[in-house]
């Protein structure tokens, strides 16, 4: 693990995050730890060997350019939910070819950017397949696309973060597949090159992953029937991570991939989508305690980080993991770890059994990589924290933090 504790101390690769919270001005800020995320990566390419397949990093889980540009160099593709994202993916690098743009809701605007850096669409839906059509014939370049089925498989997770269910909001319906197929027939702009599909995020366990591939190898079969000649199953992201740190075990990328290898056939390539398990564990959400107080029922500990920086426990009642980054001694009571948002829903972490900080101590949030920052607010007018990178013993300054003063000039219409 590339955080660690040494003498009481978190250590981030080489580095003591104390040493780094007392040179840096703001607080709360975020942390990487660039080794994690190439291991991460790697983890997929090693998984991924002997398949034809595109790793297609899924930017919405965290868009920092600095880290986009890594996973370029580490031969990443990338998956895109919006016209901004592609613009920052080709700010970055990536090659569009190697990008897939999703979203139930795509405007013409994004279709059009996306078509004209040949960028694969997914169509979702009867409106977007009409929208991805009217794009291309606007520019007069075909555009490849991808059907989005809904492979209604239960993921077992949070039903925020459930996806490939038949009544979520994303993919067609599967009775209509051959309306899209005749379709895209009838229109020489769109090239049809392979089938998505994406069951939820979070996910624990792989036989999730293997009952729908099984389910999209049938799709294709049936595709390929009516006559296209499909180059990708697009099996989507959503592996889970270790955020409780209980010892439970995770399933790896490769044990992902070694539970669908035998479905898979030589003639089709597999795109994946990963976003939580490349970015999620390289992280924490670095904070200082302002105070510790009581109730007479409740004890809470106050720190300067809150749902703005890091709304995930707010919005999902999700666990991410708490500690202190230097030796605490105070009295081990079970704490809520809040922030200062005027909110009773702003909390980092409920029912904690921490020892009693003194004002001031370091606390860091785990796993804060993925959907933290990408998911922040200027709730309360709480401006963004910067965000830090370690590279062994190095670190730099990745982001720098939204001032007051860039807020204010938004009003200078
Ligand atoms: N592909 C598609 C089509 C997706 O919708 C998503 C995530 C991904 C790939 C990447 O999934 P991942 O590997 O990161 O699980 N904000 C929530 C997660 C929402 C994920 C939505 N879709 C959270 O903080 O848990």
């Amino acid at each position: 693990m590339k955080f660690h504790f040494k003498n009481g101390y978190l250590y981030c690769e080489k580095l003591k995050i104390k040493d780094i919270q007392d040179q840096i001005p703001e607080s709360p800020f975020y942390l990487y730890s660039l080794t994690q995320i190439t291991e991460n990566y790697n983890a997929y390419q090693t998984a991924l060997e002997g398949v034809e397949s595109i790793i297609g990093y899924a930017i919405k889980a965290n868009n920092n350019l600095t880290i986009l540009k890594h996973l370029r160099e580490l031969g990443s593709g990338a998956v895109l939910v919006s016209g901004n994202e592609l613009r920052i993916a080709l700010a970055a690098g990536f090659d569009p070819k190697r990008t897939v743009l999703n979203g139930n809701g795509k405007t013409i605007s994004e279709l059009i950017l996306a078509a004209e850096h040949e960028v694969m669409i997914n169509i979702d839906s009867e409106f977007d397949l009409e929208h991805v059509r009217e794009a291309a014939r606007e520019i007069g370049k075909v555009a490849n696309v991808l059907i989005r089925i809904n492979p209604d498989v239960d993921p077992e997770v949070h039903a925020y973060v459930s996806t490939g269910i038949k009544n979520s909001k994303f993919g067609i319906r599967n009775e209509r597949l051959h309306w899209f197929l005749d379709q895209i027939q009838a229109e020489p702009l769109l090239n049809l090159v392979g089938v998505h599909c994406h069951l939820g995020s979070t996910i624990k366990k792989v036989r999730i992953f293997r009952d729908a591939t099984i389910l999209m190898m049938e799709f294709i079969e049936t595709i390929r029937d009516a006559g296209f000649d499909l180059r990708y199953l697009n099996i989507g992201g959503g592996l889970g991570i270790d955020y409780e740190k209980t010892g439970e075990s995770i399933p790896t990328p490769s044990h992902l991939i070694d539970s669908i290898r035998d479905v898979l056939t030589d003639d089709i390539g597999l795109i994946i989508e990963p976003g939580r398990s490349i970015i999620g564990n390289s992280s924490v959400l670095v904070n200082r305690v302002t105070g510790v107080k009581t109730n007479g029922n409740k004890h809470f500990i106050v720190i300067d980080g809150s749902m703005a920086e890091l709304i995930r426990p707010s919005l999902y009642d999700a666990y991410q993991h708490i500690d202190f980054i230097e030796p605490v001694d105070g009295e081990v009571i079970t704490y809520d770890v809040v922030g200062p948002v005027c909110e009773s829903a702003d909390f980092l972490g409920k029912d904690r059994a921490l020892p009693t900080p003194h004002e001031g101590a370091g606390l860091v949030v785990y796993d804060a990589g993925a959907y933290c920052y990408a998911m922040s607010s200027n709730y309360n007018l709480k401006m963004r924290p910067p965000e830090y990178l370690v590279d062994n013993d190095r670190l730099t300054q990745i982001r720098r933090s939204e001032t007051f003063e860039e807020h204010m000039r938004l009003f200078e219409v």
